[in-house]
């Protein structure tokens, strides 16, 4: 096998999208290397998953920037002094700007809890119930400048059931990210890999 992508992870929570992915890292095989995280929160879980994984683990918070602008600089020195070649957005709740999406272009990954181009922004599982559809999901998008749009490198299916309430889908929708996500990655690192 050739050199590993190399991935940081961006989030701003929780991070059980991010253990999924140092999980699936872990086999020799797997085609991305995560070797940075960086959070905009403090203190967040996915930090401490981070920190576990013996991974670099950085807060940039965003509070401390003047505007999403000086945060982004921020963020793309981090990213730079660690070589970083491609991004995994895993529950960041940031809009990055044209700007900095072009500069990484094709090289940043997203995963969203609906079937995209369905349900778009926020409170998507709220909105997969108003809409009364039968199937909901999840994707792992390329990013591009317009929100939750982009080429999309997966999808996962998962049945609206009678009772469900927001919660109880997003449960279900994140048992099917945490597959999900590293297959896209691996699929997509496997492809960058080949164009270089
Ligand atoms: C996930 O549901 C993801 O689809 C959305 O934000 C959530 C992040 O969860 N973008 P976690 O931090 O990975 O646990």
């Amino acid at each position: 096998m050739g050199k590993k992508l190399s991935v940081a992870v961006v989030i701003s929570g929780s991070g059980s999208n991010l253990q999924a992915l140092i999980d699936a890292a872990k086999a020799p095989d797997f085609p991305a290397s995560i070797d940075l995280v960086v959070s905009n929160r403090p203190g967040v879980k996915g930090l401490q998953r981070a920190a576990d994984a013996g991974i670099k683990a950085l807060t940039i918070d965003h509070k401390d920037f003047a505007n999403r602008a000086a945060f982004e600089e921020e963020l793309q020195r981090a990213l730079a002094k660690e070589k970083i070649e491609a991004v995994c957005l895993a529950g960041f709740m940031r809009v990055l700007t044209a700007n900095f999406v072009n500069q990484w272009k094709d090289r940043i990954l997203n995963i969203h809890p609906s079937l995209l181009p369905a349900f778009k922004g926020l409170h998507v599982q709220q909105q997969a119930l108003d809409a009364g559809v039968k199937f909901s999901g999840c994707t792992v998008h390329v990013v591009t400048p317009d929100l939750d749009d982009g080429p999309i490198i997966g999808q996962a299916i998962v049945p609206i059931l009678e009772g469900d309430t927001a919660e109880t889908l997003a449960a279900r929708i994140q048992v099917e990210e945490h597959k999900l996500y590293p297959e896209s990655l691996a699929v997509f690192a496997a492809q960058t890999g080949a164009l270089e």
